[in-house]
């Protein structure tokens, strides 16, 4: 195995799905197996993702157009600030939310989905994108939503669709989060693993 090739993951889910529990225990784990791991997160550390999560703090709400444009701006300094960077060093790196974001949350908001995956074309394709399912009453119920609770119900369950429909499309590898910490936490490795050994013995599947 060469350990000298960067593997890209990437974990979604509606909002209280357990992307970054579930993302951060991976890093973990391939910490123990020795791997060289980076964390990272979208709305990225960078100025655009800084705006970002002022706007989300303030709940100003902006055009989804421009949200969309706003994000696609934070994952171009994402991937050429961080991603690029760290594969660079043959790290894996493992991203709380990238574009299917985007096309679920900006696309549940009616921005035409064509539009959204022409406008985040630069962004690299992650070598496995896993998708945690989980119901939306649950996942709300476990982040105590407490805002317009009807509003977001609407919202993420419109999200929770069009992520399906990209599982079905095989852009992302279903999960489901509806099971303890620890049988997500097998699953997510498990693929992530199989995923590394291949990319590493020379395989691009
Ligand atoms: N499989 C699970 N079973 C039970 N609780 C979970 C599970 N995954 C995450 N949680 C809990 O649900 C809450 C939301 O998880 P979090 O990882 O912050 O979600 P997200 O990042 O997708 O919004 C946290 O309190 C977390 O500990
Ligand atoms: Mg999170």
């Amino acid at each position: 195995m060469n350990p000298r090739v960067g593997v890209f993951i990437v974990i979604e889910g509606i909002d209280g799905a357990g992307k970054t529990l579930h993302s951060k225990n991976l890093c973990i784990q391939l910490h123990r197996r020795g791997f060289d791991t980076r964390y990272t997160t979208e709305p990225s550390e960078g100025f655009i993702g800084g705006l970002l999560r002022r706007e989300f703090l303030n709940r100003t709400k902006i055009p989804p157009e421009m949200e969309t444009l706003l994000f696609a701006a934070d994952r171009f300094e994402h991937v050429q600030n961080v991603i690029l960077p760290a594969l660079g060093q043959n790290k894996i790196v493992v991203s709380d939310r990238y574009y299917y974001a985007s096309i679920a949350y900006q696309g549940a908001q009616g921005v035409g989905v064509d539009w959204i995956r022409t406008v985040n074309s630069f962004a690299p394709k992650p070598d496995l994108a896993l998708y945690l399912d989980v119901p939306v009453d649950l996942a709300l119920s476990r982040i105590h939503r407490k805002k317009s609770l009807m509003e977001n119900v609407e919202l993420e369950s419109r999200v929770r669709e069009i992520y399906l429909d990209m599982v079905k499309r095989n852009e992302l590898t279903y999960v489901d989060g509806n099971r303890s910490v620890e049988a997500v936490d097998r699953d997510v490795l498990d693929l992530t693993l199989k995923k590394i050994s291949r990319r590493r013995e020379g395989s691009s599947t």
